[in-house]
């Protein structure tokens, strides 16, 4: 969903940064691509690039836990069982929304399996951004690893609005159309 974003908004004219981690897609030539293989890069980077941008578009799925130690050598098998300490990863969408003289429109995705609005809702609560964009997952033909989707995209001020389910270059178009709409009001 992101790589389609990134398309819609170079399409719209746009100057996009693209921050990645690893993906199977290839990254359109005409954004500024910045590589990234953990949510600590991801978050760095986001936090270098994010004060420059109209508008911030979080929809990498990060992982929320890391591995508590890193061994700089190769871990030998002992016993049967193995247990990994997994610590909780920053939350960038959360960690921008609370940045203070945010002047940024912050954009947020929520994909979720149940109670789809009401744990949006939530979200766009407790992170603090102006938009989350709700898919649901559940279907396997919707959202993760399929070209289509169906969103719902939910403000801090004003009602929801579902886009219904169409390829996700279309769905792309919508969200930056929307996005724009909303940053060139908000100026
Ligand atoms: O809380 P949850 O992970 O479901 O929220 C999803 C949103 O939060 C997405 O916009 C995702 O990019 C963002 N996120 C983040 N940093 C994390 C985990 C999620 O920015 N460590």
């Amino acid at each position: 969903m992101g790589y389609a974003i990134v398309e819609a908004a170079l399409e719209a004219g746009h100057d996009v940064i693209l921050i990645s981690g690893p993906v199977n897609l290839a990254p359109p030539s005409n954004a500024k691509l910045v590589s990234v293989s953990t949510s600590d890069e991801m978050f760095d980077a986001v936090h270098r690039q994010a004060n420059k941008c109209d508008v911030c578009i979080l929809c990498a799925a990060v992982a929320d836990y890391k591995p508590a130690k890193v061994s700089p050598v190769k871990i030998k098998k002992r016993s049967e069982n193995f247990s990994l300490e997994l610590i909780r990863t920053r939350d960038i969408l959360d960690s921008l929304g609370h940045q203070r003289d945010r002047r940024f429109l912050l954009v947020g995705f929520a994909a979720e399996t149940n109670h789809v609005k009401e744990n949006a809702a939530k979200k766009l609560h407790d992170k603090n951004c102006d938009i989350i964009v709700a898919n649901d997952v559940s279907s396997a033909n919707s959202g993760i690893e399929s070209d289509a989707n169906e969103v719902t995209i939910l403000f801090q001020n004003g009602a929801p609005q579902k886009i219904s389910r169409a390829p996700k270059k279309i769905i792309a178009s919508e969200l930056v159309k929307i996005f724009s709409k909303i940053r060139n009001k908000n100026v």
